[in-house]
């Protein structure tokens, strides 16, 4: 099974999200595999978003999002990656389908509610970069039979 790193932001632990966004994952057959509410040091900030280092955007995105805690986790099953970004819409809630988080819960992209890792690789630094392994359980899903042929 893949796994990917996803974060509900400032604005969704704030908004009390974090309940209805797990709901979406777990409905959608998605395994919980590891989760934690905290405010993000600066140092994983930059590991985290090391990409966006000189955008324009990042002084306010760093700023925002160590402004109060984050709800991080890790989500398990297959094809998880660009399953939960589906899930999740497009970065601009505006511009983002309804039926996606995005585009059902949020209205700004700098309030969008939600992050999930774009790529495997980048979900498996993710992962390293804000859980020890120690922190992943592996379980077995009840429903496991009914969710995959
Ligand atoms: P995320 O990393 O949070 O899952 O979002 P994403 O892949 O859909 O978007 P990305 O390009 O990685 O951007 C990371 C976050 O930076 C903020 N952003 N603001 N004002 C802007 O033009 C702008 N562009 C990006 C958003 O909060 C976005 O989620
Ligand atoms: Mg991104």
């Amino acid at each position: 099974m893949d796994q990917t790193f996803v974060m509900v932001k400032p604005d969704g632990v704030a908004r009390g999200l974090i309940g209805c966004i797990i709901m979406r994952l777990e409905r959608k057959g998605l395994r919980l595999v590891a989760a934690r509410l905290e405010k993000l040091p600066e140092k994983r900030v930059m590991e985290q978003y090391r990409e966006h280092l000189d955008k324009p955007f990042f002084p306010s995105l760093r700023h925002f999002i160590t402004s109060g805690p984050c709800f991080l986790m890790v989500w398990e099953g297959r094809d998880v990656v660009p399953v939960v970004r589906a899930l999740v819409g497009l970065t601009d809630p505006a511009k983002a389908a309804p039926g996606t988080i995005r585009g059902d819960l949020a209205m700004d992209i700098g309030r969008n509610v939600v992050h999930a890792s774009d790529t495997p690789e980048s979900a498996r630094r993710e992962i390293s970069i804000h859980f020890p392994e120690s922190e992943l359980c592996s379980y077995q899903q009840a429903d496991e039979p009914f969710l995959y042929e």
